[in-house]
């Protein structure tokens, strides 16, 4: 047979299969044996080169246009079939608009994140403002001007991360902020000031149900002209009934900081028994919650003030603690690990 004549013969063919078509797979077949690599319209297009000369550029011109016409249709036909299969979708009711929607898994806040927003909040409400410092501290400002000298045997009470510039430490405690808030927010000794400095603490310590290597902290600061150590009890003890309950009696234990002079340590009735005693507070009926005591006059003068005229007190408190004690978790590792077992209970 002459070539054309095959040629708009296997035209024909092809446009009288694809006119009957009605699903996407026998698409797909058909498009595979027309206009795929081995498809018919193909071979014959690349047969052009071994046809007597004065047959192939009618042959050619002709194959082109076969080939985009049949390419055309295919593609309104794969069009009409995806319209049509949606609208059959839709009508078989395969997508239920009505379902409810899969719940997405939310986040929620660390148990430490709430303690710490909880006692910011309170001490807002007394007029205490956030102040931040830095985690990497330096070895002056974290013991010094502290009033805790090189050799000082109360540097054994923070056992310290270095790093390997020397004199820069990871800080031990939230305390040395202090300092720098005296010298800031205090305009270095003129103003008086009313911080509480949260953040993270790091020891180079065993880490047991007790204690971590990283906990947080928060600080407390007031320097004023005129303040005595009743404003100091008062206002923790004003704290202690927020955070645990109007009803808790609060007590102060006599302690030692280098940094407060005199020191204290803060406990408030157990929660849990209220006194009568129980596991969670050793069955002494308290719980140790801060310690705190009147600025030393070396760290007012530290930090810019003028001791003969001013006064403060400071406290530091353990959220971590404070949350174990309002939740009875009985160990400090859980805050770290990341079990959502744990975490998705708050
Ligand atoms: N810095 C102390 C510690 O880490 C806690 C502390 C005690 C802070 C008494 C204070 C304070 O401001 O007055 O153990």
């Amino acid at each position: 047979m002459h070539m054309l004549e095959q040629l708009e013969q296997t035209y024909h063919r092809a446009q009288a299969e694809l006119d009957g078509i009605r699903d996407k797979d026998t698409l797909a077949d058909w498009e595979r044996r027309y206009l795929g690599k081995k498809g018919d319209i193909t071979v014959a297009l690349r047969s052009t080169g071994q046809m007597p000369k004065e047959e192939r550029a009618a042959f050619g011109k002709r194959a082109n246009e076969i080939k985009n016409a049949l390419t055309d249709a295919f593609t309104a036909r794969e069009t009409d079939i995806q319209a049509h299969e949606l609208a059959r979708t839709l009508e078989e009711g395969e997508l239920d608009v009505t379902l409810p929607g899969r719940p997405v898994s939310m986040g929620g806040l660390h148990p430490t994140t709430q303690t710490l927003r909880e006692i910011s909040a309170i001490w807002a409400e007394m007029g205490f403002q956030v102040y931040r410092s830095p985690d990497v501290e330096d070895d002056e400002t974290n013991f010094n001007l502290l009033n805790i000298p090189p050799h000082h045997p109360a540097r054994d009470m923070w056992d310290t991360f270095h790093t390997t510039t020397p004199g820069v430490l990871l800080r031990t405690h939230t305390s040395p902020g202090q300092i720098r808030a005296m010298h800031e927010l205090g305009h270095d000794g003129t103003e008086p000031i009313r911080v509480i400095l949260p953040g993270m603490c790091y020891r180079y310590e065993q880490i047991s149900a007790r204690s971590e290597v990283q906990f947080n902290q928060v600080e407390g600061l007031a320097v004023g002209r005129n303040i005595r150590l009743s404003d100091l009890k008062g206002t923790i003890a004003e704290f202690a009934r927020h955070m645990f309950g109007e009803d808790k009696r609060v007590r102060f234990r006599g302690s030692y900081f280098p940094f407060t002079e005199p020191s204290m340590e803060v406990d408030v009735e157990c929660i849990l028994c209220e006194g009568h005693g129980c596991p969670v507070c050793k069955y002494t009926g308290w719980l140790e919650i801060a310690g705190c005591g009147m600025v030393h006059p070396v760290v007012l003068q530290n930090g810019g003030y003028d001791p003969t005229e001013w006064s403060g007190f400071a406290f530091g408190m353990g959220p971590e603690r404070m949350t174990m004690i309002k939740h009875g978790i009985k160990d400090i590792r859980y805050f770290w690990q990341d079990d959502l077992r744990f975490l998705e209970q708050f």
